[in-house]
């Protein structure tokens, strides 16, 4: 345990799997008071249990952040334990490709719901309680995503999500400053998670070319942690981290 987080209190949502779960797994590593928060409470328990078995602490609490109950009851939670918030990682997500003659307003709701409008109920509680609390302050991290750059074909609702959060991020960054609330956002590239399985990527590292690589969720959490731990005053505000080789962002050769 590296003590750069001791007796910070973060909150990580999508912590069951992915990259969520790899923050969370950084931060209990370095001495978070680490909050885990997804729907299923199975996956969150076993994690709770593997980080308290290396010395860490944590709490999952199960909750669906589009409900606006369950992330009051969240902060509520979090409140009454520990008495603070010091970190809020807003990583829950999916991912949603279908060509936009396609895209029913139903599946355009779900996306908009858990990768923007989740984002906002999270950011607001997180306001409210860093504004409340003494020391004043805290810190937002935003998962954004490379596609709030350079889009994937067939991903509107992904795409206009991830830009949003990236306008979101910026708002905070202003509006915070009077309350001691630094925002920042994480765009990664292809990382091992349910994202990478679905197209038949389990591990991370090398593919069948060079363009393949896949970063593991340790690697988007070493950003994580660095952001949380700066010195208050300073924002390392934006993050975009990929594999190197990712030609479809970076170049054309
Ligand atoms: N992997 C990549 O290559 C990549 C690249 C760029 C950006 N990202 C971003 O990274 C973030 C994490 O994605 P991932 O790749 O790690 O995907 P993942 O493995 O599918 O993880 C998504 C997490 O979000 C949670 N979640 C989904 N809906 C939720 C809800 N309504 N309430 C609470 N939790 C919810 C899931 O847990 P439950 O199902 O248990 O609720 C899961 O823990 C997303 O914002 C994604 O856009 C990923």
């Amino acid at each position: 345990m590296d003590n750069s987080m001791r007796e910070r209190v973060a909150i990580v949502t999508g912590a069951s799997n992915g990259i969520g779960k790899g923050i969370a797994e950084a931060f209990a590593a370095a001495g978070a008071k680490t909050v885990l928060v997804a729907r299923s409470a199975d996956k969150l328990t076993a994690l709770q249990r593997s980080l308290e078995a290396s010395g860490a602490s944590a709490l999952p609490v199960p909750c669906d952040v589009t409900s606006e109950r369950d992330v009051a009851r969240l902060f509520a939670e979090v409140r009454d334990k520990f008495g603070r918030v010091d970190v809020v990682v807003n990583n829950a997500g999916v991912a949603s490709g279908t060509a936009i003659d396609e895209l029913t307003l139903d599946a355009w709701n779900d996306v908009v719901s858990i990768n923007l409008t989740a984002v906002f109920l999270m950011c607001r509680e997180a306001v409210k309680a860093m504004k409340a609390q003494t020391p004043q302050g805290g810190r937002i991290i935003n998962m954004g995503s490379v596609s709030a750059k350079t889009p994937r074909p067939d991903s509107i609702a992904y795409t206009a999500t991830k830009h949003a959060i990236q306008g979101m991020t910026h708002q905070l960054t202003m509006d915070g400053r009077k309350y001691g609330v630094v925002a920042s956002i994480i765009h990664p590239g292809a990382t091992l998670s349910s994202f990478t399985s679905r197209r038949g990527r389990t591990q991370a590292g090398a593919g069948a070319t060079p363009d393949d690589y896949v970063m593991s969720a340790a690697d988007v959490a070493r950003v994580a942690v660095l952001m949380a731990t700066l010195p208050p005053e300073v924002n390392l505000y934006e993050a975009t981290i990929l594999p190197n080789q990712m030609r479809s962002f970076i170049g054309r050769g």
